[in-house]
Parts: C-alpha cells; structure tokens; sequence
C-alpha cells in the first residue's frame, strides 16, 4: 500500500481497490505519480501530450502565460483530433476494430468500424465542403442520439470548421439564441427524435429558431424518424440525398490546424443573462480528455464502453466522441431514454452488449433505484468491471445502491467533478485510489483545485468555502465566444490577485484531502444534472404576454437533485389560474425546453428585492424550504 493509502487507513467507509484492480489499472502507480504531477504539472502534461497525441509539428511551448487568464498550451504544435481520433487508426491494428455500437430505441442497430466511421466522416466533411463550409466557420448541429451526430461533429472539425452543438432537449429560443450568437449559417437537425415512444419534431423547431435567426442559409436534415416535415427549396437538403452525391467521396484530407485554433463551442448557463459559449481549442483539449480517460476509466483494447451521457453536453462531447475515439476504444451509444420502455432496458442491453463501463449521472442511479433491485437482478452484469458518476453531487444512498446492484461489490465508481469550462475531469480517483461515497476524492494529476476563504486562505479540513482551480489545465475553456471580458469576469474576477479559476461551486475537503462538492453557488439550477440559469427561465417567462417579472429558483428533490420553482407578478387585470400556470410550464417548455419546466409555478403581488433592485432569490428558497430567511438587511424598503 503506498503512503497516501496508509494515511487514509484507518477512516470507515472507504472502498479500498481490490489486489485485481490494481493488478490490471492502467496505471497502477497512480498515486505517487499523481503527487509528483500535482506539485509540478508542466513535466506530467508534456509527457502525455507526447503520448498520447500526433502532431504534425511539434509544439516548442508547453504553456504561455503571458496573456493570463488567456492561456495557451502547447504552442507552435499543428494537429487535428480527426487525425488522433481516426486517421490514425485507419493505419494501424484498429482499423477494422468497432468504434461504435449504436442501438435505436427502435431496436435498430448499427455497427461501425474504425474505417467504416472514417469514410463516414470524410464523406460528410465534402458534403460540407461542398456547401461551402471553410476552416474557421462555425456549424450548429441539433439532432438526436444517432451516429450521424458525432459523423457531424468529426466532419466539420475535420476542416476546420468550429460546431456548436446544441442538445436535441432544447427548444426554439434556445437553438434560436445559440444559431445568432454562433453566426452559423449552417444548421445540420434530424427530421425528429425517439423518445419514449413519441416523436420529437426536431425540424419543426429548427425551422421557428431559423425564422429568429436570419444569417441561416442551409440546413441539412438527417431523415430519423420519417414524420411529416416542411421542407424549404432552397435552403433545405437531406442529408441521405447529399450523401448520394458524387462529391460525397471517401477521400478528405483533415485540415492541419494550429494548437489553439478554436476547435468548437459548447453553451453553457451562467448566472446571468443569456447561455455563453465557451471556447475550446485544437490542442489542450486533445491532451487533457485523453490522458483523463486512459487513467480514469482505465480504457484497454477489450472494453465496451458506454457513456450513457448525451454527445450534446461536454460529457458527450469529451467522453463519448473525442476521447474513446483517440484511445482506440469501442464506444456504445443507446439513443433512447433511461427506463423506457420498461425498467430492465439499461442492463438489457449491459448485458446484450458485454458493456464493461458504464458512466451516468446521479439521477439517472436514483431512479433505477426507485424501480427497484428486481430489476437489475434478471440481468448478468458480470461484463462490467467499472462504473463512473458525474452531473451532479451523488447523495451516499444513490452511491451504495449502484456499488451494490449494479457493480456487484466489484466495480469501483470514478465519481467524475468537472464542468463544460474545464474541458475534462479535474477531481476524481483512478480505479486504485480508495473511494468513499459522494467524494470525488483527490484533484487529478496535474490539476491544483483547492478549497479557499472568500480572502484566498486555504480553508480548514471540512470547512465550507469556494472550489478554485491555482494552477491552468490543458483542457480548459479559452474565452466565452465573442466574449472576453464575460470569460475573465466570470472565471477570473473573484481571486483576481491570486490569478486562480473559480469554478462556481462549494466545497469541503475533508482530513484526508478528499474534495466533496456542495453545489452552486451561484444562480446556476443543476435539474437532473442540467445545467441551466435562472435568467434563462425568467426571461422566457416575462416574454409570456400575462407575466411582468419572475424570479426561479431551485429547490432540492430527492429525484431530480433540484427542481425549479418559479415566482409570477402579472401584468395588471390579468388573474392566476391554474389555467395559467399550465400554460405557463408549456410556454417555458417551447421557449427553453422540457428541461427547464418550474415543477411549480406560484403567483405573486411582489418580489422580495435588494435596495439595488436584485431579486434575493435566497429568501425566496428560504421561504420555500419552510426555513428561517436570515439577514435581510439589503431588502428593498
Ligand atoms: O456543480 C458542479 C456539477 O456540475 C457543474 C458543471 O455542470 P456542466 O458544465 O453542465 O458539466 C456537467 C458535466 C461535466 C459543476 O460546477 N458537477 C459536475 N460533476 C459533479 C458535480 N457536482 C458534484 N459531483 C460531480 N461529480
């Protein structure tokens, strides 16, 4: 046992890894390795950055400085993650191995190998070419969970061209927002989506968010589901028709960019106004994203894994289309929901698909937990070796069932905290590091994270205070597209003096070092491991005709973590109903997405705010929480 076990040896409730796991990790001498790399992350980074990625020139600087909070990684170095993540393998011993598992909700199934996503993905990159899509340009792709999204994904960085993918629950403003702020003049969508039976129409909503966002100019239309749809002469293709075309040929060269061109854009809620883009770029994002699932997940040649995760958010984006893809992993992606159409379909198919790692969210565990263990027991999940957890804080209960049910008392879980800013895990364990229930446990290596005073002061063990990141990481967020200062005000303002990043969260870190994320402190909601805003939601409801202000907030829930509430004044004469309030949940459901539904919806004659005209929504969730409302000495006289 190496010494930081030792120090942690004698607390309950820790899961030490059993001899097998650390036999066959990865890297089993994580530890020590990690402390090294913790202390100095420059000498650990270069080494994976050569490692585990090619670059067609190398970079002669490994981090530069100079333009803090504007960091750059590995400078002077020209790649593509097309090239890591397929080109590659086209040339080596994977190519004919399976990149991807795709199941429908349908039951359709479909198989691709390293080369057959290769040709794919180069077929798409000269339909977008032939659009005139060019290096530099960006592309909002909006689709449901089948192959062809991540096929978009790769073909537009394979030429250079930046994506925005926007996630298939989000609704006409919402795409709408994110087409405008983008400057897309390509849209890529599906004509709709299963889910749980139903159809999503997927087009009918890019065509209203289309009609908001005039710099459109094409969309191309993944023909899924079959449904009626309008299409526009002129503007609208299908994709299968385009795919059909001679210029659709399985020969693309893959554009050489630099390290920090930018490679694509995720949007994210913050606490105010609209979703920010935040940038990521060509080079650190490949590093950090590789190096993480080859430790974490402890990837090998033989494994299935399934990221049950949708390619839409960064957990997607990292860790079901980049990273495995660069490891030369066989990915499964499943398009449906959790639990439909019956309880048992998620270790139907662990059990179908010899699935050895399965990484979700706390909400999706806590509701196979309400079904009940009947239904994990019809299954053989003996494939599985690993399971991993992210979104949001997992609750101990939720922790100790899927240990139990689904990982059989055999299967560590990487309790993975990270955020769409930070590219990649920071905190997590590897399988050998001991792992108690709801901690994240240790900074990755490489990664400084500390628990700090609102002064800067290192926090004492278990004392409550801000998560900051003291030290750059290769995989971070560049800027908040077309917008630098929002990036340094909102990431870089709170320990300006001491140059650290701060995450947005509360945290404690226990006696031994380990992190236990609290939860936002800002007006971030996490709903079923969501992310969204505040902002977002009043303002969908004061775009409502009856409504004058609103004001969201979370409120904790033993399912979804959180749920929205959200406060009315109306517009005088008009009267609250429940009538009302339905219509109100549906008009928030079209603007922002079913996601972003208030669970309730209450109205009022006021809302309690500072002298300065902000909304306290603190005291409103006091209110809601049946809890005293404290210091209310800036309320609004
Ligand atoms: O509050 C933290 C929570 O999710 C936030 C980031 O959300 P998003 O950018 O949507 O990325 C989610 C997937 C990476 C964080 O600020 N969070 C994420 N993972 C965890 C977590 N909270 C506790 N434990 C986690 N494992």
């Amino acid at each position: 046992m190496s010494d930081a076990m030792d120090a942690i040896s004698t607390k309950s409730d820790i899961y030490y890894p059993s001899p097998e796991v650390v036999a066959q990790a990865n890297v089993p001498d994580y530890l020590t390795l990690r402390a090294e790399a913790v202390a100095d992350p420059l000498p650990f980074w270069d080494a994976r950055a050569k490692e585990l990625v090619d670059w067609y020139e190398p970079y002669h600087t490994i981090l530069d400085t100079s333009t803090a909070p504007f960091f750059k990684w590995f400078v002077g170095g020209k790649t593509n993650i097309v090239h890591n993540a397929l080109d590659r393998h086209v040339k080596n011993a994977h190519k004919n191995k399976i990149a991807l598992i795709w199941v429908g909700e349908d039951g359709d199934e479909r198989v691709y190998s390293y080369f057959e996503l290769w040709k794919e993905v180069n077929r798409f990159a000269n339909v977008l070419k032939s659009m005139g899509v060019k290096k530099g340009d960006t592309v909002t792709i909006y689709m449901g969970r089948t192959p062809e999204l991540p096929i978009a994904m790769l073909a537009t960085v394979k030429i250079g061209a930046i994506h925005s993918v926007v996630y298939g629950g989000f609704s006409e403003q919402a795409l709408a927002d994110r087409i405008t702020d983008a400057k897309s003049k390509i849209v890529i969508t599906s004509d709709g989506a299963w889910l749980r039976g139903k159809t999503v129409n997927l087009k009918d909503i890019t065509d209203e968010a289309v009609n908001r966002s005039p710099i459109v100019q094409k969309v191309i239309v993944y023909k899924r589901t079959g449904q009626a749809i309008n299409m526009h002469a002129g503007r609208d293709f299908w994709w299968q028709d385009l795919m059909a075309l001679p210029i659709a040929s399985a020969a693309c060269e893959t554009e050489v960019m630099d390290a920090e061109d930018p490679m694509f854009i995720l949007y994210t809620s913050g606490t105010t106004g609209k979703p920010k883009g935040l940038l990521h770029t060509c080079g650190g994002y490949q590093v950090h994203i590789a190096t993480t699932l080859k430790y974490v997940f402890d990837i090998k040649e033989e494994d299935r894994y399934w990221c049950a995760a949708d390619p839409g958010w960064i957990t997607g984006h990292s860790y079901i289309v980049y990273a495995p893809l660069m490891l030369g992993a066989t990915s499964f992606i499943y398009e449906g929901a959790p639990g439909y159409p019956l309880p048992d379909r998620w270790w139907q198919l662990i059990e179908k698909y010899s699935i050895s790692i399965l990484y979700t969210a706390p909400t999706a565990i806590r509701s196979y937990m309400r079904y009940g263990d009947d239904w994990t027991e019809r299954h053989d999940l003996s494939s599985l070796r690993l399971l991993g957890s992210v979104g949001e804080p997992i609750n101990p209960e939720a922790w100790r069932w899927y240990h139990k049910y689904i990982g059989h008392e055999r299967c560590p879980i990487m309790d993975t905290w990270w955020q769409t800013e930070t590219g990649g895990f920071m905190i997590t364990p590897t399988p050998v590091v001991p792992l108690k229930p709801g901690s994240g446990t240790l900074p990755f290596a490489g990664i400084q994270a500390d628990v700090v005073r609102e002064n800067g002061e290192s926090a004492d063990p278990n004392e409550e205070g801000y998560l900051v990141v003291k030290h750059p990481w290769p995989g971070m967020a560049r800027t908040v597209w077309g917008d630098p200062d929002r990036y340094r005000f909102t990431y870089w303002s709170e320990f300006l003096s001491h140059g650290w990043y701060f995450t947005g969260d509360s945290a404690r870190r226990d006696q031994d070092g380990y992190f236990w994320v609290i939860g936002r402190m800002d007006d971030v909601i996490k709903v079923s491991g969501y992310r969204l805003g505040t902002a977002e939601i009043e303002s969908a409801l004061v775009a409502h005709p009856t409504v004058a202000e609103a004001a969201a907030i979370g409120v904790p829930d033993e399912l979804k973590g959180n749920v929205i509430y959200a406060y009315c004044i109306l517009n005088s004469g008009i009267e609250g109903s429940d009538q009302l309030a339905h219509d109100l949940k549906e008009h928030v459901r079209q603007e922002v997405g079913p996601i972003a539904i208030p669970a309730k919806i209450e109205f009022v004659p006021s809302l309690p705010k500072t002298r300065s005209g902000k909304i306290m929504r603190r005291l409103l969730k006091a209110q809601a929480l049946g809890q005293p409302i404290g210091d209310t000495s800036t309320l609004e006289g």
